[in-house]
């Protein structure tokens, strides 16, 4: 797929473009104006007392230290106040992060091993894209079929654990028109770095023209097959160029005669390929490892026949 974009244009923090990444950058910035004050504060005087009382002759001895009330109450209450101040600072970003406005339009956030799906309200689903209005709270609730992934927008300043079993919830709204990256940010094994989604914001009007007609464009099913690929992420296992991947490479695979784990062969026709999409580890080529998804219930009719159109193609 077109991977996803973040300008690095800056050593400082990404763009801010959701309404929550102000706050978030306040306590940021607080919190690390805190820590270079007090970094000299600390090292400063540390420096010159080495000089000063660096020791001169055998005759030297360290002092006896004094109590002194005055010192003690002066670095317990300063850093006190500093901490409780940093406390509330990061309270306010953390709370308005926390609740979800009432009228946030939701999206169902599907993570597995090594792709990101997104399932709309009214059916639509979108593989590796998440596409969302501009200026209006989304809602995010997600889950994992297999391991602990982690949500991440670095442009919203919103990242999340996404856990199987159990629902994580998190929203955001958008300010700019604008595509940003989406990580995954909990090491999930050989494909986590290449975890990867993309952000869609588009105004209103244009938002709602595409949740009706979704991503087709009427595209002839091999390029609609070649676009999933991509956004599915199935190139994290399965190269295209005839090399060896976590998976058997895709090239010249369809019609091919392919030698089981359990000693059968298989030839590689629509039959197979779609039982091997959708219950992945039902017939495993020899020398690979049974660790592919299974997609059932996860993709659908349509989607089948173009990857398999797209296998067909690569001769
Ligand atoms: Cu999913 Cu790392």
């Amino acid at each position: 797929m077109s991977a996803p974009k973040i300008e690095i244009d800056s050593l400082w923090l990404p763009k801010a473009s959701s309404t929550l990444a102000g706050q978030v950058d306040t306590a940021w910035n607080w919190a690390m104006a805190n820590a270079v004050v007090f970094f000299f504060i600390v090292m400063i005087p540390l420096g010159y007392f080495m000089v000063k009382y660096k020791k001169k002759s055998d005759a030297d001895v360290t002092s006896t230290l004094a109590h002194s009330t005055l010192i003690e109450t002066v670095w317990t209450v300063i850093p006190t106040v500093v901490v409780m101040a940093l406390f509330f600072v990061g309270l306010w970003p953390y709370l308005s992060a926390a609740v979800p406005p009432k009228d946030a339009f939701e999206v169902q956030v599907t993570a597995q091993k090594w792709a990101w799906t997104f399932t709309y309200p009214n059916g639509t689903v979108s593989p590796g894209k998440l596409v969302v209005p501009q200026g209006r709270p989304v809602k995010l609730v997600m889950s994992s079929t297999d391991v602990i992934h982690s949500f991440f927008v670095p442009e919203f300043r919103i990242k999340q654990d996404v856990v199987p079993g159990m629902y994580t919830t998190m929203w955001f709204e958008a300010k700019d028109v604008e595509e940003t990256a989406v990580l995954c940010t909990e090491y999930c094994g050989t494909g986590h770095s290449e975890m990867l989604a993309t952000v869609q914001v588009l105004a209103a009007p244009a938002f709602d023209q595409w949740l009706e007609a979704g991503d087709d464009k009427n595209l002839p099913p091999a390029e609609k097959g070649k676009a999933l690929y991509g956004q599915w992420a199935c190139g994290s296992c399965h190269p295209i160029d005839g090399t060896r991947g976590v998976g058997p490479s895709l090239k010249g695979l369809y019609g091919r005669n392919e030698e089981l784990t359990d000693g059968s062969s298989v030839k590689a026709d629509e039959n197979y390929l779609r039982e091997s999409i959708l219950v992945s580890t039902a017939k495993v080529v020899k020398g690979f490892a049974p660790v592919m998804p299974a997609f059932q219930g996860q993709i659908k009719d349509a989607q089948v026949d173009a990857l398999i159109a797209y296998i067909k193609a690569l001769q």
